[in-house]
């Protein structure tokens, strides 16, 4: 059977309006890949997979939200989309808007975007204005300018983004023929979160495929939603999620409350070293922030807090690595330089 695209493979379960106009890059139905080493690594005894949404076609999980929010913004008849963003749904944003023939702006805070997310915005033709102040500044901006002008916001309070990002749990459900035991994800504007539980409860009541407890995981720099208050100055090198105002906030708690589960935060070092892990052992580059919910989890298990044996879990890796190749490249030793003689690689390989 073709694959054309989230809208039209789960058409039945997304609750859009009938002037909606599908605009697709053929997004989704990413891979569930098993992790046996990542798993045995932490211990071992359990199942792990994961949810590779770097996969995506402007390599993050962005796409499932915005081929539902562009293809309503089309259909509606506006002309312009406009977001805030730390750089990946800025990408998926311009990209979809690029297919739909539409105007995109895109909001992101000055120096603390991941050069692969800038670029892809800039390629896909989008205004790029650089706000001088933080994610959260910028979002409050395209909420005013969109109150004031027929332009369409993007980012997640939309709520057909929210629509499209559910598929990713069907798709898990589809996979493993239920839900997992446990759901972990980085957690920024918690978007992605609110999507998630949303899926596994839709499914769930139509296909009785259980639900996941859900761990959701903030960079300790920015996580406003374990310290109970927002976050002025958010600073992670997650830059992803740098947020300290999450739009959907409660909604998350509430996630993380209805399905027994918790919001934690890990810390740079943490996430980091979950990010050379991944890669070393399962040939999985990820972005910083993609690291985040997989650090979580391997936070709770060291110290005892969560018990995983026989249990089966999906960690979301919600960005490809080549979005933010600096953060491997600016520590990297320089390859070596040899000439071109065998004599020359022999000595270098074999001693
Ligand atoms: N992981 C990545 C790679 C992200 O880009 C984001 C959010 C998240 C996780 C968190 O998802 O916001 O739904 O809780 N990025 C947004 C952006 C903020 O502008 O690209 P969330």
């Amino acid at each position: 059977m073709s694959y054309n695209g989230l809208l039209s493979h789960y058409q039945s379960l997304l609750d859009l309006p009938s002037h909606t106009r599908p605009v697709s890059l053929l997004e989704g139905n990413t891979p569930l890949i098993k992790a046996d080493n990542l798993s045995r690594h932490l211990g071992g005894g359990f199942e792990l997979f994961i949810k590779y949404e770097g996969l995506n076609p402007t390599g993050s999980f962005k796409d499932r939200g915005m081929t539902a929010a562009v293809s309503e913004a089309l259909g509606r008849g506006a002309t312009t989309v406009i977001c805030a963003s730390t750089g990946n749904t800025a990408a998926s944003a311009a990209a979809y808007a690029a297919r739909a023939g539409l105007k995109s702006i895109v909001l992101i805070p000055q120096g603390k975007v991941a050069v692969g997310k800038l670029a892809g915005a800039v390629a896909y033709g989008a205004q790029v204005i650089q706000i001088d102040g933080s994610f959260d500044d910028a979002l409050s901006m395209v909420v005013q300018i969109t109150d004031k002008h027929p332009i369409c916001l993007v980012n997640s309070i939309n709520p057909y983004r929210i629509e499209g990002q559910k598929t990713a749990a069907f798709e898990i459900c589809d996979v493993l023929g239920n839900a997992p035991d446990w759901l972990c994800l980085p957690v920024g504007n918690a978007g992605n979160i609110t999507a998630y539980w949303a899926g596994f409860k839709q499914y769930h009541e139509i296909k009785s495929t259980g639900l996941p407890q859900i761990l959701g995981v903030q960079a300790a720099g920015a996580a406003p939603l374990v310290l109970g208050h927002p976050v002025e100055k958010p600073e992670t090198v997650a830059t992803a999620i740098r947020i300290g105002k999450p739009a959907r906030g409660e909604q998350a708690l509430q996630a993380a409350e209805e399905s027994k589960g918790r919001i934690i935060a890990v810390s740079d070092d943490e996430i980091l070293s979950m990010q050379k892990l991944l890669a070393t052992l399962e040939g999985i580059w990820v972005e910083p922030a993609s690291a985040t919910g997989l650090a979580g989890l391997t936070h709770e298990i060291e110290s005892g807090k969560l018990k995983m044996s026989g249990k089966r879990v999906v960690a979301v890796c919600t960005g490809h690595g080549m979005k933010d190749p600096e953060i491997i490249t600016k520590d990297m030793a320089k390859p070596i330089i040899v000439q071109p003689k065998l004599e020359v690689l022999e000595d270098v390989i074999l001693g």
